[in-house]
């Protein structure tokens, strides 16, 4: 993006910085207006989208810069209220175009409905369903004309038995191609739909019939390597290395080196209009899928001594369906990435993810993240202690050199300057 004499995307101003997301992304008049307007939906869209409305809320809209991902460029929206995030992301992406940026591959869009049956007899039941798949899988199919037209929609049924307390039980699953949505809402309406037939083929009773949001059939899963010098000699990648190992040992690490992870993934989530909870759901299963909560990426040297790193994650995105047609900035959010389908958008968002953790821990592993954050919450503090925006960067180089970070020392250092 950056001719050597072009400034970096974070030294434009905001009319820079969009222009440039405009000319890259082939963005419209209207988009650049949508991009400038007050950050997404009216009140009566809001009041439409939930209950007991009383206004809406918005959150900073930021461009990650740098990413290659299967040899496409990529600028990524990130919606993320955190400081550093979208800088660490950008920086790790440019660190990992030296080798070429982030591999990454996605299973196909596989969606998991369940339906529970009670009142049956689990030993005959299984074969009666199996013997009539086909049969389910159609009437499940009959629930949408348009995944049916795609040759998508329900494929299999597979049943489990549970043994609980309560009662035996019998759970019916349909496993579900659903294209481009995240699919929540078409996995409940097929099992709904055939939870009827499942009862006259078992004669049993069906009780929940819901998607289940461990999304193990829709994985990615990639990884990419960083240039040793890069990453700032042996020393640091050996020291990257012990925090993985760290984290791959023990929950307590685990669960923030897996929430740093997050950190990148729901900020491009929250931008093109994903269920995050659904996402972080499926995320922390899966990193506890061997018995042990662990961490979702691996890392290690390769025989020249860079780092590598490796992710596989569940990944129930969609670029249509729920918010996405009705949210503006969604759509402007999808154009600027520029994904074909949901499942290059899972490769983008599996690529942030990985370069989030190597940030984190680059810097957990070397200077600690403190400065960094300190740098832009010092900023914050500046503005809200009254100093004008061209002081305030001197303002904040003293707090941070001084370690003391507050609004009256704000205050005290600009009324010295
Ligand atoms: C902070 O939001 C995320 C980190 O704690 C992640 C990590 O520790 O790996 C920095």
């Amino acid at each position: 993006m950056s001719a050597h004499n072009e400034k970096k995307f974070y030294e434009k101003s905001r009319e820079e910085r969009i222009d440039t997301v405009r000319s890259l992304a082939g963005l419209s008049q209207e988009d650049v207006e949508v991009l400038k307007g007050s950050g997404g939906i009216t009140f009566d869209e809001a009041d439409r989208m939930v209950e007991n409305v009383i206004g809406t809320f918005s959150f900073p809209l930021g461009i990650a810069t740098n990413f290659k991902v299967n040899g496409k460029d990529y600028l990524i929206p990130m919606v993320i209220e955190e400081s550093s995030v979208i800088a660490a992301s950008s920086k790790a992406a440019k660190m990992a175009r030296k080798h070429g940026g982030f591999t990454m591959k996605s299973d196909e869009s596989y969606s998991i409905g369940q339906v529970q049956v009670v009142d049956v007899d689990t030993r005959t039941a299984v074969r009666k369903v199996l013997k009539a798949s086909s049969r389910i899988i159609k009437l499940a199919n009959s629930k949408s004309k348009t995944l049916s037209a795609m040759n998508k929609g329900a494929k299999k049924v597979t049943c489990r038995k549970i043994t609980s307390r309560s009662a035996p039980m019998l759970i019916v699953e349909l496993l579900i191609d659903a294209g481009d949505a995240m699919g929540a809402n078409v996995t409940n309406t097929m099992c709904e739909a055939v939870a009827p037939l499942i009862e006259e083929i078992t004669g049993g009773r069906t009780i929940l019939k819901i998607l289940s949001n461990y999304s193990t059939k829709r994985l990615v899963r990639g990884s990419a390597v960083f240039d040793k010098d890069e990453v700032g000699g042996k020393k640091i990648v050996d020291d990257i290395i012990h925090a993985y190992q760290f984290a791959a040992n023990d929950p307590y690490r685990a669960v923030t080196h897996n929430k740093g992870i997050m950190n990148g993934i729901i900020a491009v989530a929250n931008s093109t209009g994903q269920d995050t909870r659904a996402m972080e759901a499926a995320s922390h299963a899966y990193a506890s899928k061997d018995g042990r909560y662990t961490s979702l990426t691996r890392w290690r040297k390769d025989r020249k001594g860079n780092l590598v790193g490796e992710i596989e994650i569940p990944m129930p995105v969609g670029t249509v369906g729920g918010i996405i047609g009705v949210h503006p900035m969604i759509g402007v959010c999808l154009k600027i990435l520029g994904v074909k389908s949901a499942r290059e958008l899972g490769c983008v968002i599996g690529a942030v993810g990985l370069a989030q953790n190597f940030s984190a821990m680059r810097a957990l592993a070397s200077e600690g993240i403190q400065k960094g954050h300190m740098r832009l919450h010092a900023k914050n503090i500046a503005a809200s202690a009254g100093v004008p925006k061209n002081r305030i960067d001197e303002v904040v180089a003293r707090m941070v050199e001084e370690n003391n970070v507050s609004l009256s020392r704000a205050r005290e250092i600009f009324q010295n300057l």
